[in-house]
C-alpha cells in the first residue's frame, strides 16, 4: 500500500516533508473505518506497549491516544503525574528512563516546556511522540485537522484557511501553519497584535498572510479555525479584558458571512464558549469540531502504527473495503 515512514519519532510538523505528511494522512485514512465497526479492534500492534506521559491536562489527546493504542491491540498505560514520583522531585528524564526500563514500544508525552519531547528523543531509546509541548508544536492535532479538511473539502492545496485568536501561545497554530503551507494552502492568521508571534513574519513568503482585521482574514476563507485563549500561558495582560476580547475577536455568525459560502468551522478544543467562539457558531451546521475529535483517533492510530512497530504489515481491511476490492476484481473480469 504505502511506502514506509522512516522517522523514529514524531516531534513536530516543521521538520516533515510534504510527502511524509501526506503519507501519515493516507495511513490515517486507512484506519478511520475501524472506529465505525462493531468490533473496533485490529491486531496491528498486538504485544506492543504505549505509555502516555501527560504533564498537562488533556481530554481529547490523551483519551484518543489510549483508544488508538487499544484499537490496534496494544497495551496502553497512562501515567498519572500527580500520583507519580514526579511529585517527589524526580526529573523528566529520570521519569522517562525508568519507564523505558519497562520496555515500552513508544512514549507519548505532553509537557508545558517547549522542547521536552525533543530532549527525551535525544536521551532515550524509545520512539517519542509529541502530544503538545508548551507553545511550540502539537503535530497530531495539525494532522487530524488536515485529515478533517481533506475529508470535507477533498483537498488542501489551493484552499484559504483563516486561523484566528491567540496565535502567540498556540502550538496548534504553529503546527497547522507549517502543515497547511507545506501542503499548498494559503493561511491567514489574525488576532490582537499582542497575540501574533513576530517570528511568523518569516513565513510570509511560504503562503502565510498576517491580517490586522479579523474580517480580512475571514474574507473568502474555505476553512475558519478558531483558537482558544490560553489563559494558563499568559503571564501578562495581552488584551484589556475577556469581555473586550469577546466583543472584538469572538467569532459569530455575522463574521462567517464573509467566508466562502461552503466554509467549514474548526476549533481544536477545549472551547471558551462566548469568548473566542459563539455557541451559535460552535454548534452550527458548518462546525466540524466533533469530526476533528473523531479523526484524532485515526491519526493517532496511524502515528502509533508507524512508530511503534506496525509499519511492515497493512492494517486489517474493513468489510466495506474487502467488498469493494472483490467488486473491483469482478469488474476487471
Ligand atoms: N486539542 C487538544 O489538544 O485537546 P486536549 O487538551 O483536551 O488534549
Amino acid at each position: 500500500m504505502l511506502s514506509t515512514f522512516n522517522r523514529r519519532h514524531l516531534l513536530g510538523i516543521r521538520e516533515l516533508a510534504a510527502d511524509e505528511i501526506t503519507h501519515l494522512l493516507d495511513t490515517a485514512e486507512t484506519f478511520r473505518d475501524i472506529s465505525k465497526r462493531e468490533i473496533k479492534k485490529v491486531p496491528a500492534l498486538r504485544g506492543r506497549t504505549v505509555i502516555n506521559l501527560f504533564f498537562e491536562p488533556s481530554t481529547r489527546t490523551r483519551t484518543s491516544f489510549e483508544i488508538a493504542a487499544k484499537r490496534l491491540s496494544a497495551d496502553a498505560v497512562n501515567v498519572s503525574i500527580s500520583t507519580s514520583s514526579v511529585s517527589k522531585g524526580e526529573t523528566l528524564l529520570d521519569t522517562a528512563r525508568n519507564l523505558e526500563a519497562m520496555s515500552p514500544d513508544c512514549i507519548v508525552i505532553r509537557h508545558s516546556m517547549a522542547g521536552a519531547p525533543q530532549h527525551l528523543a535525544r536521551m532515550c531509546n524509545s520512539p517519542i511522540i509529541n502530544a503538545g509541548d508548551g507553545s511550540h508544536e502539537h503535530p497530531t492535532q495539525a494532522l487530524l485537522d488536515a485529515l478533517t479538511i481533506r475529508e470535507f473539502k477533498g483537498k488542501i492545496k489551493g484552499l484559504k484557511v483563516a486561523i484566528l485568536g491567540d496565535i502567540l501561545h498556540s502550538r496548534v497554530a504553529r503546527s497547522n501553519v507549517y502543515l497547511l503551507t507545506k501542503l499548498g494552502a494559503t493561511v491567514s492568521v489574525s488576532g490582537p497584535g499582542t497575540l501574533v508571534p513576530p517570528e511568523f513574519g518569516e513565513l510570509v513568503d511560504s503562503g502565510l498572510q498576517i491580517e490586522k482585521r479579523l474580517e480580512d482574514a475571514i474574507d473568502g476563507a474555505d476553512v475558519v479555525m478558531i483558537l482558544r485563549i490560553q489563559r494558563e500561558r499568559q503571564d501578562a495582560a495581552f488584551f484589556p479584558s475577556m469581555r473586550e476580547y469577546a466583543v472584538h475577536y469572538g467569532l459569530n455568525s455575522r463574521h462567517l458571512e464573509r467566508a466562502a459560502p461552503d466554509a467549514i468551522v474548526m476549533h481544536p478544543g477545549p472551547m471558551n464558549r462566548g469568548v473566542e467562539i459563539s455557541s451559535e457558531v460552535a454548534d452550527g451546521g458548518r462546525s466540524l469540531i466533533l469530526d476533528q475529535v473523531a479523526n484524532g483517533v485515526a491519526v493517532r492510530m496511524a502515528v502509533l502504527y508507524l512508530l511503534a512497530g506496525g509499519s511492515h504489515s497493512e492494517p486489517e481491511e474493513s468489510e466495506p473495503q474487502k467488498k469493494q476490492k472483490r467488486e473491483r476484481k469482478v469488474d476487471k473480469g
